[in-house]
Protein backbone atom coordinates (compact mmCIF):
# COMPACT_ATOMS: atom_id res chain seq x y z
CA UNK A 1 0.00 0.00 0.00
CA UNK A 2 2.54 2.67 0.83
CA UNK A 3 4.81 1.65 -2.37
CA UNK A 4 1.84 2.23 -4.35
CA UNK A 5 1.21 5.70 -2.31
CA UNK A 6 4.93 6.29 -2.87
CA UNK A 7 5.05 5.18 -6.90
CA UNK A 8 1.72 7.55 -7.46
CA UNK A 9 3.35 10.59 -5.71
CA UNK A 10 6.54 9.87 -7.77
CA UNK A 11 4.14 9.98 -10.94
CA UNK A 12 2.35 13.07 -9.83
CA UNK A 13 5.99 14.57 -9.53
CA UNK A 14 7.41 13.91 -12.54
CA UNK A 15 4.76 14.66 -14.78
CA UNK A 16 4.64 18.09 -13.04
CA UNK A 17 7.88 18.70 -14.21
CA UNK A 18 7.24 17.74 -17.14
CA UNK A 19 4.87 20.26 -17.59
CA UNK A 20 7.13 23.13 -15.74
CA UNK A 21 10.12 22.52 -18.21
CA UNK A 22 8.18 22.29 -21.43
CA UNK A 23 4.31 23.25 -21.73
CA UNK A 24 4.79 27.16 -21.16
CA UNK A 25 1.54 28.45 -21.16
CA UNK A 26 0.54 31.16 -23.64
CA UNK A 27 -0.06 33.67 -21.06
CA UNK A 28 2.83 33.73 -19.41
CA UNK A 29 4.46 35.28 -22.60
CA UNK A 30 2.31 38.93 -21.14
CA UNK A 31 4.50 38.10 -17.92
CA UNK A 32 8.08 37.73 -18.67
CA UNK A 33 8.75 41.66 -19.44
CA UNK A 34 8.36 42.34 -15.97
CA UNK A 35 9.10 38.97 -13.89
CA UNK A 36 12.03 38.13 -15.65
CA UNK A 37 12.17 35.12 -18.51
CA UNK A 38 13.04 32.46 -15.86
CA UNK A 39 10.27 34.11 -13.02
CA UNK A 40 13.75 35.67 -11.37
CA UNK A 41 12.92 39.76 -11.17
CA UNK A 42 15.51 41.92 -12.62
CA UNK A 43 13.50 44.96 -11.74
CA UNK A 44 14.05 46.87 -7.54
CA UNK A 45 9.94 46.82 -7.15
CA UNK A 46 9.15 43.68 -8.95
CA UNK A 47 8.69 40.01 -6.89
CA UNK A 48 10.87 36.78 -8.39
CA UNK A 49 8.07 34.60 -8.82
CA UNK A 50 9.81 31.45 -9.37
CA UNK A 51 9.53 28.49 -6.84
CA UNK A 52 6.48 30.21 -5.00
CA UNK A 53 4.03 27.27 -4.50
CA UNK A 54 0.87 26.76 -6.41
CA UNK A 55 -1.36 27.84 -3.89
CA UNK A 56 0.09 30.98 -2.68
CA UNK A 57 0.43 32.36 -6.31
CA UNK A 58 -2.94 31.82 -7.32
CA UNK A 59 -4.26 33.18 -4.15
CA UNK A 60 -2.21 36.49 -4.91
CA UNK A 61 -3.45 36.31 -8.71
CA UNK A 62 -7.09 36.29 -7.38
CA UNK A 63 -6.44 38.99 -4.45
CA UNK A 64 -5.49 41.00 -7.74
CA UNK A 65 -8.45 39.92 -9.87
CA UNK A 66 -10.86 40.90 -6.93
CA UNK A 67 -8.65 44.55 -5.67
CA UNK A 68 -7.54 42.81 -2.84
CA UNK A 69 -4.41 44.19 -3.25
CA UNK A 70 -3.10 47.74 -3.63
CA UNK A 71 -3.18 49.03 -7.43
CA UNK A 72 -2.01 52.12 -7.40
CA UNK A 73 1.28 52.93 -9.20
CA UNK A 74 1.56 51.93 -13.32
CA UNK A 75 3.33 48.34 -12.63
CA UNK A 76 1.08 47.75 -9.74
CA UNK A 77 -2.26 48.28 -11.98
CA UNK A 78 -0.90 45.86 -14.95
CA UNK A 79 -1.30 42.97 -11.89
CA UNK A 80 -4.56 44.09 -11.38
CA UNK A 81 -5.99 44.51 -14.91
CA UNK A 82 -4.00 41.73 -16.31
CA UNK A 83 -5.60 39.35 -13.34
CA UNK A 84 -9.15 40.80 -14.55
CA UNK A 85 -8.85 39.36 -17.99
CA UNK A 86 -7.26 36.07 -17.02
CA UNK A 87 -9.64 32.97 -16.25
CA UNK A 88 -9.21 31.22 -13.58
CA UNK A 89 -7.96 28.17 -15.55
CA UNK A 90 -5.64 30.49 -16.85
CA UNK A 91 -3.79 31.41 -13.38
CA UNK A 92 -3.61 27.96 -12.36
CA UNK A 93 -2.07 27.12 -15.09
CA UNK A 94 0.58 29.63 -14.76
CA UNK A 95 0.83 29.26 -10.92
CA UNK A 96 1.82 25.41 -11.93
CA UNK A 97 4.43 26.73 -14.75
CA UNK A 98 6.26 29.36 -12.19
CA UNK A 99 5.94 27.21 -9.32
CA UNK A 100 8.04 24.55 -11.46
CA UNK A 101 10.73 26.93 -11.60
CA UNK A 102 14.20 26.96 -9.55
CA UNK A 103 13.80 30.00 -7.55
CA UNK A 104 17.30 32.28 -6.92
CA UNK A 105 17.75 35.16 -4.67
CA UNK A 106 18.50 38.06 -6.37
CA UNK A 107 22.32 40.00 -5.76
CA UNK A 108 21.51 43.55 -4.54
CA UNK A 109 23.17 45.77 -2.01
CA UNK A 110 22.06 45.67 1.59
CA UNK A 111 23.10 47.11 4.81
CA UNK A 112 24.74 44.23 7.38
CA UNK A 113 24.05 45.78 10.71
CA UNK A 114 20.25 46.44 9.51
CA UNK A 115 19.95 43.07 8.27
CA UNK A 116 21.38 41.82 11.78
CA UNK A 117 19.26 43.79 13.54
CA UNK A 118 16.10 42.37 10.64
CA UNK A 119 17.10 38.85 11.72
CA UNK A 120 16.51 38.71 15.47
CA UNK A 121 12.89 40.31 14.82
CA UNK A 122 12.50 37.66 12.50
CA UNK A 123 13.42 34.71 14.93
CA UNK A 124 11.13 36.09 17.23
CA UNK A 125 7.94 37.17 15.65
CA UNK A 126 8.56 35.70 11.47
CA UNK A 127 10.62 31.99 11.63
CA UNK A 128 7.64 29.96 13.26
CA UNK A 129 5.53 30.32 9.54
CA UNK A 130 8.79 31.29 7.44
CA UNK A 131 11.23 28.82 8.10
CA UNK A 132 14.70 28.51 6.77
CA UNK A 133 14.99 32.41 6.95
CA UNK A 134 11.99 32.76 4.55
CA UNK A 135 13.14 30.47 1.87
CA UNK A 136 10.86 27.77 2.26
CA UNK A 137 8.18 27.43 -0.40
CA UNK A 138 6.53 24.17 1.72
CA UNK A 139 5.47 26.71 3.98
CA UNK A 140 2.90 28.10 1.63
CA UNK A 141 3.89 32.03 2.71
CA UNK A 142 5.80 32.67 -0.51
CA UNK A 143 9.58 33.37 -0.61
CA UNK A 144 10.79 36.63 1.28
CA UNK A 145 14.43 35.66 1.47
CA UNK A 146 16.37 36.87 -1.89
CA UNK A 147 12.92 39.26 -3.00
CA UNK A 148 14.17 42.94 -3.91
CA UNK A 149 14.54 45.11 -1.02
CA UNK A 150 12.53 47.70 -2.30
CA UNK A 151 9.58 45.39 -3.05
CA UNK A 152 9.72 43.89 0.84
CA UNK A 153 9.49 47.20 1.92
CA UNK A 154 6.45 48.28 -0.14
CA UNK A 155 5.04 44.92 1.18
CA UNK A 156 5.95 44.94 4.58
CA UNK A 157 4.26 48.59 4.93
CA UNK A 158 1.45 47.59 3.33
CA UNK A 159 0.87 44.56 5.91
CA UNK A 160 2.20 47.13 8.62
CA UNK A 161 -1.15 49.38 7.28
CA UNK A 162 -3.68 46.38 6.95
CA UNK A 163 -3.73 47.29 2.92
CA UNK A 164 -2.52 43.92 1.92
CA UNK A 165 -4.57 40.47 3.42
CA UNK A 166 -2.42 38.20 5.84
CA UNK A 167 -3.58 35.51 8.08
CA UNK A 168 -4.64 37.17 11.73
CA UNK A 169 -1.67 36.00 13.74
CA UNK A 170 0.77 37.68 11.05
CA UNK A 171 -1.31 40.71 11.08
CA UNK A 172 -1.09 41.14 14.76
CA UNK A 173 2.93 41.51 14.65
CA UNK A 174 3.07 43.49 11.44
CA UNK A 175 0.60 45.80 13.21
CA UNK A 176 3.69 46.65 15.91
CA UNK A 177 6.56 47.28 13.40
CA UNK A 178 8.27 50.29 13.56
CA UNK A 179 9.52 51.86 10.40
CA UNK A 180 12.92 50.94 11.38
CA UNK A 181 11.76 47.34 12.32
CA UNK A 182 10.38 47.44 8.82
CA UNK A 183 13.26 48.56 7.13
CA UNK A 184 15.64 45.85 8.89
CA UNK A 185 13.74 43.09 7.75
CA UNK A 186 13.91 43.71 4.08
CA UNK A 187 17.45 43.84 4.72
CA UNK A 188 17.46 40.85 6.41
CA UNK A 189 15.58 39.25 4.03
CA UNK A 190 17.55 40.97 1.23
CA UNK A 191 21.02 40.13 2.70
CA UNK A 192 20.03 36.09 1.53
CA UNK A 193 21.96 35.37 -1.55
C1 LIG B 1 3.94 45.61 -15.97
C2 LIG B 1 4.69 44.69 -15.12
C3 LIG B 1 4.10 43.37 -14.73
C4 LIG B 1 3.57 42.38 -15.53
C5 LIG B 1 3.36 42.42 -17.04
C6 LIG B 1 3.24 41.26 -14.66
N1 LIG B 1 3.56 41.57 -13.36
FE1 LIG B 1 3.23 40.37 -11.73
N2 LIG B 1 3.83 41.90 -10.52
C7 LIG B 1 4.33 43.13 -10.93
C8 LIG B 1 4.58 43.96 -9.77
C9 LIG B 1 5.12 45.38 -9.78
C10 LIG B 1 4.21 43.20 -8.64
C11 LIG B 1 4.23 43.64 -7.19
C12 LIG B 1 3.04 44.50 -6.97
C13 LIG B 1 2.74 44.80 -5.53
O1 LIG B 1 3.52 45.52 -4.91
O2 LIG B 1 1.72 44.30 -5.05
C14 LIG B 1 3.76 41.91 -9.15
C15 LIG B 1 3.31 40.87 -8.36
C16 LIG B 1 3.00 39.59 -8.80
C17 LIG B 1 2.68 38.48 -7.94
C18 LIG B 1 2.67 38.49 -6.43
C19 LIG B 1 3.96 37.92 -5.94
C20 LIG B 1 4.17 38.06 -4.46
O3 LIG B 1 5.18 37.52 -4.00
O4 LIG B 1 3.39 38.67 -3.76
C21 LIG B 1 2.44 37.41 -8.75
C22 LIG B 1 2.08 36.00 -8.33
C23 LIG B 1 2.59 37.86 -10.12
N3 LIG B 1 2.93 39.20 -10.11
C24 LIG B 1 2.42 37.07 -11.23
C25 LIG B 1 2.40 37.56 -12.54
C26 LIG B 1 2.05 36.75 -13.70
C27 LIG B 1 1.73 35.27 -13.65
C28 LIG B 1 2.10 37.60 -14.77
C29 LIG B 1 1.74 37.28 -16.22
C30 LIG B 1 0.42 36.73 -16.46
C31 LIG B 1 2.51 38.93 -14.29
N4 LIG B 1 2.68 38.85 -12.94
C32 LIG B 1 2.70 40.04 -15.09
C33 LIG B 1 4.52 43.51 -12.24
C34 LIG B 1 4.08 42.84 -13.37
C1 LIG C 1 0.86 32.78 11.27
C2 LIG C 1 1.88 32.61 10.28
C3 LIG C 1 2.67 33.84 9.87
C4 LIG C 1 3.42 34.69 10.64
C5 LIG C 1 3.59 34.68 12.15
C6 LIG C 1 4.02 35.62 9.73
N1 LIG C 1 3.65 35.34 8.45
FE1 LIG C 1 4.18 36.38 6.78
N2 LIG C 1 2.96 35.22 5.64
C7 LIG C 1 2.23 34.14 6.09
C8 LIG C 1 1.46 33.60 4.98
C9 LIG C 1 0.55 32.39 5.06
C10 LIG C 1 1.76 34.40 3.86
C11 LIG C 1 1.31 34.28 2.41
C12 LIG C 1 -0.06 34.21 2.07
C13 LIG C 1 -0.94 35.35 2.46
O1 LIG C 1 -0.79 36.47 1.95
O2 LIG C 1 -1.85 35.07 3.26
C14 LIG C 1 2.70 35.41 4.31
C15 LIG C 1 3.21 36.39 3.48
C16 LIG C 1 4.21 37.30 3.84
C17 LIG C 1 4.84 38.25 2.95
C18 LIG C 1 4.52 38.47 1.48
C19 LIG C 1 5.48 37.82 0.57
C20 LIG C 1 5.19 38.10 -0.86
O3 LIG C 1 5.53 37.22 -1.67
O4 LIG C 1 4.65 39.12 -1.24
C21 LIG C 1 5.77 38.94 3.69
C22 LIG C 1 6.69 40.04 3.21
C23 LIG C 1 5.70 38.42 5.05
N3 LIG C 1 4.74 37.41 5.10
C24 LIG C 1 6.48 38.85 6.11
C25 LIG C 1 6.29 38.45 7.44
C26 LIG C 1 7.04 39.02 8.53
C27 LIG C 1 8.10 40.09 8.39
C28 LIG C 1 6.58 38.43 9.67
C29 LIG C 1 7.00 38.70 11.09
C30 LIG C 1 6.92 40.07 11.55
C31 LIG C 1 5.56 37.46 9.27
N4 LIG C 1 5.42 37.51 7.90
C32 LIG C 1 4.86 36.64 10.13
C33 LIG C 1 2.23 33.65 7.38
C34 LIG C 1 2.82 34.26 8.49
Amino acid sequence: MKKRIYTATLLVALMAAWNGAHASPAAAKMCQGCHGQDGISTRDNVPSIAGISVGVHADYMYAYKEGARVCSDAKTKAMCTMTARLSDEQIEELAEYYAAMEYRPVEQAFDADKAAAGAAIHEAQCSKCHTDGGRNPDDEASILAGQPLAYLMTSLKQFAAEQREQPEAMQRRTAGLSEADIEALAHYYASQQ
